[in-house]
This record gives structure tokens, sequence and C-alpha cells, in this order.
């Protein structure tokens, strides 16, 4: 049994990654804004944590260190995309969208590093829209270039931390959530949220697994 910890937890991918850990009998920990109510039914420990708001981090790990909690698996999974032309698209989209998807993840990690397991892992959660010279769509500058660098950013901390933890990066096609919906209206995804998380956490707790600084694309159907 391993303690997983999931950010992004109250809806879409990251809740099923929640459900299906749970499932398989793992110590589950989501944070979100918000708290899905099935997941407490669930038995997942449930905290309302901003990524972007710092004081809510250090609290989130004070609670898990005050109660001996270590991780083995960090999953970055809380994103926003907000879609729009690149003419209309301010300093502020590109900030607010860069606050959830590369500060508040980078903040998160490095909170939470001191206690994830050096035999650990973080998995970043990105797209294929932020992989090199993968097919991209109008309107997503801010979501696209800040899962770019994430991608980057992941390949960095591999090196830095020499696999104690390891990093890696999950670079995903088009999963059926409240995002896509939300960004694509109409657009049909080959692929339920259940699905992508049973293939991230195949990824996650593979035993023989000793990959270290990749990028791996879990993509069945992407946008044409
Ligand atoms: N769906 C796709 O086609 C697709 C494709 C490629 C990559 N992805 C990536 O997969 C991940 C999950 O996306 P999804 O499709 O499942 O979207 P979703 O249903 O919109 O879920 C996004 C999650 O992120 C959380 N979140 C957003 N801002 C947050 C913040 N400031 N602090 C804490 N949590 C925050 C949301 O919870 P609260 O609102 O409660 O905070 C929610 O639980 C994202 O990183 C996304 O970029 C999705």
């Amino acid at each position: 049994m391993k303690t997983i910890l999931v950010s992004g937890s109250s809806s879409g991918i990251g809740f099923a990654i929640c459900e299906e850990s749970k499932k398989q009998g793992h110590n589950v920990i989501g944070i979100s804004r918000n708290i899905n109510s099935r997941a407490t039914e669930l038995g997942i420990r449930s905290y309302s944590v901003d990524v972007t708001n710092q004081n809510q981090i250090n609290e989130l790990v004070n609670n898990l260190t005050s109660g001996n909690i270590t991780i083995d698996i960090l999953i970055n999974n809380a994103g926003l995309l907000i879609k729009d032309k690149f003419r209309d698209t301010t300093d502020d989209t590109f900030k607010k969208v860069y606050d959830v998807n590369v500060f508040g993840l980078a903040n998160l990690t490095r909170a939470l590093l001191p206690i994830i397991n050096t035999d650990g892992q973080v998995i970043n959660i990105s797209s294929i829209g932020g992989v090199n010279t993968s097919k991209k769509f109008p309107g997503l500058s801010a979501y696209a270039s800040s899962k770019g660098a994430l991608i980057t950013l992941t390949e960095v901390l591999a090196e830095e931390y020499r696999s104690r933890p390891r990093f890696n990066c999950l670079a995903l096609g088009s999963v059926k959530t409240k995002m896509l919906a939300e960004a694509f209206p109409g657009y049909e995804a080959k692929i339920m949220p259940d699905e992508m998380a049973k293939q991230i956490l195949d990824f996650a707790f593979d035993q023989n697994n000793t990959r270290n600084g990749e990028i791996i694309t879990l993509d069945k159907g992407n946008l044409e």
C-alpha cells in the first residue's frame, strides 16, 4: 500500500485517479479548492488547498507532517485552461494560467519534497499540446506554453534530484472532462477520466519502473 497525493482532486481526471487508487487499496490524499463530497465518502483524505496560495500549501504540509505522513507518489494534476485568441490574451490571462500550471505546481512540489520518500516519484500532468512538434490548437497560447514549461521543469528536476525522488511527466491527449468541454464544446473525446486514471496509475505503481526525467505521451486520439 502506497500513499499518493493528487492535486486537482475535486473533478475530472484527478478525482478519477483518487477513486481508482482508493479502489486499489492505497492511502489517498486529494487537494483542490473545492472538496468533492463523494471523495470524502470514499475515504479520500481531502484538503481544500488553492495551489496558488503559499499559506494554504504550508498549512497542508504542517498538517501532514504533524500526522507523520510521508508521500510515495505526488501527482501534480491541478490545471487551468483559458482559451482565447492570442490578440485578446492579456498578461492577466498568462499570469492566471501560469500561476496554477507552473508556479502553483512548483511551489506545491517544493513544499512537499521534504516529506516525499526518496524512493518515491513525482508525476506531472502535462498535455500533448505542450510537447515539442505536436499539433497545436489555436487559442491555447497561455495553456499549451505553460504545459511546455512543465515538461522542461520535469526534466530539470529529474537531473537535480537524481532519482531521489524520480520526476516524470505524462502528456495527455484529450479526455472527456469539464475542462475539455468548456474549451472545445461539442468535441467528443475518445477516452473517459476513469480510463485515463488507470493508465496514469499503471505508470505510477509499476514496480519495475525506474524511469526518471521522461516525458510519456498518453494519447488515444487527440483533437483533429
Ligand atoms: N481533459 C483533457 O482533455 C486534458 C488533456 C491534457 C491534459 N489535461 C490535464 O489534466 C489535468 C486535469 O484536467 P481535467 O481535464 O480533469 O480538468 P478539470 O475537470 O477542470 O479538473 C481540474 C482540477 O484542477 C483543480 N484546480 C484548478 N485550479 C486549482 C487551484 N488553483 N488550486 C487547486 N486545484 C485547482 C480543480 O479543482 P478546484 O476547482 O476545486 O480547485 C479540478 O479538480 C490538468 O492539468 C489538465 O491540464 C487534461
